[in-house]
């Protein structure tokens, strides 16, 4: 797969899972099953957003042994994304710049690829985005939940990726606002006396504690069920070596993973335990995965690891995650939580 440009070596990927090609691997732990906001997880390991955009592999994944599955980003309408090229493997970083620009194809195709995956058991979420020429963006994740309520287990919703120009601007005060109010109003509405599936925000890492603390207030005001921490950085930490180290677009992989885990921690402080956080960014390794859910990760998400290490990784991850736990005196994961 690595000899190919990194876009078709993606979606030679996809084709292969869509053919039944991946791996097997069914996580049986009783200290890693878990609950996060009332999701039933075997593991607490799942694919970040990104992977499977238009839900064409979810059973694959979960049957490759994720705990969960978040598909998306989905926008209303089609869209082409970003002129090509537009993802770059950083090996000697063991990262990945990406400036995609949500290329899908959009809520309809997503909603029939779901229907035709909802036989597969696991928990999948749809990650929402708006298009990019949306006149009014906040519209754009309320369409998204019309579209898909009833079809997934959870929505995220992500204002933190760097190639939607202004899409980030979300994460202000006042958008954050606006956008959650109108989230939490539509949430209401579909949801009538019944209870709603979760609802996650997902966090850019690029954040000062000022703008935390105004977050973690946003979403215990707004019922928010709890934040995904986080996206891909526009820094570039020093020390990048590989050639595309420059390119514009998001850093994702290695370089990523003590950024987003100070992020996390400072989550974890302003929200005082109270609200359910998942870690993503960077994980390559039960160690990584370990250190988020002790910096006060409820379940942890990945991606770039598996360009490099392939679908082998979850039980690699599962299995040492398990025997850290128990080496360190937890009887279960909940016990490991926030405990750096
Ligand atoms: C090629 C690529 C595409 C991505 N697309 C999305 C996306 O559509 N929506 C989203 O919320 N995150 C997206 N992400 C971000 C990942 O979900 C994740 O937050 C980030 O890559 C950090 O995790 P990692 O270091 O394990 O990859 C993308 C990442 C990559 C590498």
């Amino acid at each position: 797969m690595r000899r190919l440009p990194p876009e078709a070596a993606h979606r030679a990927s996809l084709l292969a899972l869509k053919a039944g090609l991946g791996p097997r691997f069914a996580c049986t732990s009783e200290v890693l099953r878990t609950d996060l906001c009332g999701l039933s997880l075997p593991n607490p390991v799942g694919l970040a957003a990104g992977f499977d955009k238009d839900a064409e592999v979810a059973g694959a994944m979960l049957a490759a042994g994720f705990g969960f599955v978040e598909c998306g980003s989905v926008t209303p309408r089609p869209q082409p994304g970003n002129p090509k090229p537009r993802l770059f493997r950083l090996p000697r970083d063991k990262a990945v710049i990406n400036r995609m620009g949500f290329n899908n194809k959009g809520l309809d195709n997503f909603a029939a690829n779901l229907h035709a995956t909802r036989q597969n058991p696991g928990m999948i979420g749809a990650n929402l985005g708006a298009n990019k020429d949306s006149a009014d963006r906040v519209a754009d994740y309320v369409t998204g939940l019309e579209r898909l309520w009833g079809m997934c287990d959870y929505f995220t919703i992500n204002i933190s990726s760097p190639n939607t120009p202004g899409l980030r601007d979300l994460q202000g005060a006042d958008a954050l606002d606006d956008l959650l109010g109108r989230v939490s109003e539509a949430r209401q509405k579909l949801s009538g006396d019944a209870p709603s599936p979760p609802v996650f925000l997902k966090v850019a890492p690029d954040l000062d504690p000022a703008r935390i603390e105004r977050i973690v207030e946003a979403v215990r005001t707004y019922g928010i069920s709890g934040i995904i921490i986080s996206n891909t950085t526009i820094s570039r930490p020093d020390g990048l070596k590989s050639r595309h180290r420059d390119e514009a677009g998001g850093l994702s992989g290695k370089p990523l993973f003590s950024l987003s885990t100070k992020v996390l921690q400072e989550f974890a402080q302003a929200s005082a335990g109270v609200v359910p956080l998942i870690g993503v960014g960077g994980i390559g390794s039960g160690a990584d995965a370990y250190t988020k859910i002790r910096a006060g990760a409820s379940a942890v998400q990945l991606y770039t690891a598996l360009i490099y290490k392939g679908p082998g990784l979850i039980r690699a991850i599962c299995h040492d995650l398990e025997a850290r736990l128990k080496a360190d005196g937890f009887a279960h994961i909940r016990e490991a939580i926030g405990t750096l």
